[in-house]
């Protein structure tokens, strides 16, 4: 990488890194990882990120720890629905297992990292009884015996820990009568990130769902891929928890691709990502609008166009520029749009008709609308946005517009220009 792409690179970070910190994020760690080459890497990642202000929360795996131990000491791994059976002669060797794989991270993420760009970091892993599980009982008529899920989890004292320490938990529930269940760190994770609140929940796995278009998936995408078997077996299971934490609240899941040295930078530091991202942040109502929605933006912009907030557009224009439109649909009403009109010669895009019904404000979906019209226009391939606004500009302002002057415009918007009107001209630069 040449200097200034390096220059570039870094300051194309910064606002993940200004957003992110103070941040929680919910990192899955699962036990084929910690065997990999790529895992030194990841310890460093992770300690890039605790010093960049993220507040992690590590929690691991150790299927495959498991499986050798127990076949070392000659029993039988047995599963039911891709659930283990933790069978009570079997306890001591889990917990072997597990203590393995604990150990494995400490001690990596206590080495001090010499010889690496986080040379001389120092971080406090902090371990202890912050979960309580109970048995998963009896499934299909299959006791399930030592296997358990969690019943609750101190969140308080977590909260308390992460500005300076990072939690490490490992798939252990203590009972209130003094068990100890062995639990599945998915579920684990995923709860651990709907209780505390999490931004994010990221795990790590080999299989992911690619698409050229998008890498971001709503909970009904993910639950057709696993109904339909385009998802199935451990890639399924995680896309369970997935819906499940995002049904219940956690913004954003990752799945990253673990056999991607750096994938944990990529995806959070970088537009294009490493993986896959289950959210319905952009899905809720949100959609590209159709020759059906004219009536309803029509009658979401004509009091503005009225109040003189958005030029009139007639409803021929609206149908000659809808495939253009997104709108956001609430109880079956159209509460915000936007357009994004590309001109492909200059590689600009128009923003125009942003609105949101008065009763809807304030609640993000103007942003949420704008997110959408920058994404449809990147991937249309669109180098710059303009808007043209006479009361808003302190609104793109704040979303990373500047000001620009009127030669800034593909020529043809330069001559429709209304210097009456006396808009102030502003851009965004797509990275
Ligand atoms: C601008 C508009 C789309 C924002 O929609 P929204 O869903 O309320 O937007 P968000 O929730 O993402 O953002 C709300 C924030 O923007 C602020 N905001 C709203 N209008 C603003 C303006 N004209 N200038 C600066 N900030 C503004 C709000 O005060 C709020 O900030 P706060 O929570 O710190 O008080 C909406 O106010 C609207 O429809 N306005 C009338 C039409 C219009 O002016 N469109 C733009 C044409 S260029």
């Amino acid at each position: 990488m040449s200097q200034t792409e390096h220059i570039h690179w870094f300051r194309s970070a910064a606002p993940y890194i200004n957003t992110f910190r103070g941040k929680t994020f919910v990192l899955a760690i699962g036990g084929d990882l910690l065997r990999s080459d790529g895992f030194d890497h990841l310890i460093h990642d992770i300690a890039l990120c605790h010093h960049l202000g993220i507040r992690l929360v590590l929690v691991h795996g150790c299927r495959e720890q498991i499986d050798d131990r127990l076949q070392a000491a000659g029993i039988e791994s047995r599963f039911h629905r891709n659930m283990r059976i933790s069978e009570k002669s079997a306890m001591p060797v889990i917990l072997q297992a597990i203590h393995e794989a604990r150990s494995c991270i400490e001690s990596r993420l206590s080495m001090g990292l010499p010889n690496t760009p986080m040379s001389g970091a120092d971080i406090s892993v902090i371990g202890g009884n912050f979960v309580i599980g109970m048995p998963l009982g009896v499934i299909d008529g299959v006791d399930m015996q030592y296997s358990g899920k969690p019943r609750s989890i101190d969140c308080d004292r977590l909260r308390e820990l992460l500005p300076r320490h990072i939690p490490l938990l490992s798939p252990l529930g203590y009972s209130r009568s003094g068990e100890l269940f062995n639990l599945p760190a998915e579920e684990l994770a995923a709860q651990v990130a709907i209780q505390l609140g999490a931004e994010k929940l990221i795990y790590f796995h080999r299989e992911y769902i690619h698409r050229d278009d998008s890498d971001q998936f709503s909970t009904a995408e993910c639950l057709q891929a696993i109904a339909s078997g385009e998802a199935e077996g451990g890639l399924a299971s995680l896309l369970g928890q997935a819906v499940d934490a995002v049904q219940q609240g956690v913004e954003r899941v990752h799945i990253i691709d673990s056999s991607l040295d750096g994938g944990l930078l990529q995806e959070l530091f970088t537009r294009e990502g490493a993986g896959m991202m289950v959210t319905n942040r952009f899905y809720e109502g949100l959609r590209r609008a159709s020759i059906d929605d004219i009536g309803g933006i029509l009658e979401l912009i004509q009091p503005l166009e009225r109040s003189g907030a958005l030029i009139p557009r007639s409803r021929e224009q609206l149908e000659l520029e809808i495939e253009h439109f997104l709108v956001i649909e609430k109880d079956g009403m159209i509460v915000g749009c936007i357009a994004c009109i590309p001109d492909m010669e200059s590689r600009m895009g128009e923003i125009a008709c942003l609105a949101v019904h008065p009763d809807y404000r304030k609640g993000g979906f103007g942003e949420q609308l704008l997110a959408a019209a920058e994404e449809q226009a990147r991937k249309a391939g669109l180098r710059h946005l303009y808007i043209l606004t006479t009361r808003t500009s302190h609104w793109f302002l704040e979303r990373g517009f500047e000001p620009a002057s009127l030669d800034f415009l593909p020529e043809g918007r330069q001559r429709s220009y209304n210097e009456e009107r006396k808009s102030i001209i502003m851009t965004k630069t797509l990275d």
